[in-house]
């Protein structure tokens, strides 16, 4: 059976060691890592699946990481982000944080114009102002926990450090408004994504960020809009002030776990066949736990994105290469001893999950 002639070939190049870079990179954490959620987290936001360092055993608890070895640098940023979880609300509770602060807001609002129009020997003016400085001390402590609050006071604040020359000032706010956008989920999206683009099937997308702008760049593309082209963009600056959150009935929002979905304004690319007459529409992303969501408004089109498996990032990633390698003749042979590899490899574990089960961020 084919099959088992594959299987063959497969143990024999391994034992030859004849492996492209490509799946020489992937081969040794792919065999060795019992949970892919780490692994792919590892391979798709940061492109080091190989790492070299071993991690320290007091790491257990806070990290239900499986038994790999994880590269220093990003072992201090767990820590500080673990850290930094703990400061800021998040999901629904965000929400609900955000209601309180507008109540109070109105709150000390009202109370300031009232102790305004009463006079000082009023014994009310003295109960008022002690409530102000109340409400100020509460909104202060409160707006704290929101970490778009804090990203957006640090980021100008950090400007002002710059533009006053005070570096000293300037490398504290901009380690604050990193530590925020480390707990922002709509600025932690990096990396490899795939979705089902209609009928032109599944696509896989890399999200990179300029600033405040989301930029997702097809890695596989259609005949419409092909890879290495942008897919779509979205703005997340001033996000909290933008779009109201899609709130769920009660049923939805259990399977989902959560009451309330994040939205942010975007533009979706579309093009005729070939890539004829690229146009940017108006589009909308939604935030869903673990997966997103991307809608072409004026199409009424939506696609899920989902973390990929590291398996089915292999797939799709050599599979868009092998496509393009077909014309040059020493590439087609490579790219052979590449299709044979994979083949058996996906015969080996058909029926394989093609998403994760567990999302790397929540
Ligand atoms: C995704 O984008 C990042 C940032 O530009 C880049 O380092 C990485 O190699 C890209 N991933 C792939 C698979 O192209």
């Amino acid at each position: 059976m084919r099959s088992s002639h594959l299987c063959c070939l497969l143990a024999a190049l391994r034992a030859m060691a004849v492996c492209t870079s490509l799946v020489h990179a992937f081969q040794a954490p792919m065999r060795s890592i019992p949970a892919r959620n780490t692994l792919h987290a590892s391979a798709a936001s940061e492109g080091d699946s190989i790492d070299k360092n071993p991690r320290p055993t007091n790491y257990e608890d806070e990290f239900p990481l499986p038994d790999f070895e994880v590269p220093e640098l990003r072992q201090l940023r767990w820590e500080r982000e673990a850290l930094a979880k703990g400061k800021y609300a998040s999901g629904d509770a965000l929400y609900e944080l955000r209601r309180t602060i507008a109540y109070l807001r109105n709150e000390l609002i009202d109370t300031r114009q009232q102790q305004q129009i009463v006079s000082i020997s009023n014994p009310n003016n003295k109960r008022m102002k002690h409530r102000i400085s109340e409400l100020e001390k509460e909104l202060l402590e409160l707006n704290g926990r929101d970490a778009e609050f804090v990203a957006a006071v640090s980021r100008e604040l950090l400007a002002k450090a710059k533009s006053a020359g005070d570096e000293g000032l300037a490398k504290k706010y901009s380690a604050q408004l990193d530590e925020a956008r480390s707990q922002i989920p709509q600025f932690n999206l990096h990396g490899l994504w795939v979705g089902k683009y209609g009928e032109n099937g599944y696509e896989m997308i890399n999200v990179t960020y300029s600033d405040d702008t989301l930029i997702a760049t097809k890695l596989t593309g259609d005949n419409n809009v092909p890879k290495g082209e942008i897919s779509f963009t979205v703005d997340l600056a001033h996000s909290t002030a933008a779009l109201d959150p899609i709130e769920l009935n009660s049923k939805a929002a259990k399977q989902w776990g959560k009451s309330f979905l994040p939205r942010f304004v975007g533009k979706g690319q579309v093009a005729a066949e070939g890539f004829v007459n690229p146009t940017w529409l108006e589009g909308q992303l939604i935030l869903v736990g673990r997966f997103f969501s991307f809608a072409w408004l004026p199409l009424g089109h939506q696609v899920f994105f989902g973390r990929p498996s590291s398996e089915l990032t292999l797939k799709m990633l050599r599979e868009s290469k092998s496509n393009e390698l077909r014309s040059d003749h020493v590439a087609v042979m490579r790219d052979a001893m590449e299709e044979a590899w994979e083949e058996s490899y996906w015969i080996e574990r058909e029926a394989d999950n093609f998403f994760d089960e567990d999302g790397s961020f929540e």
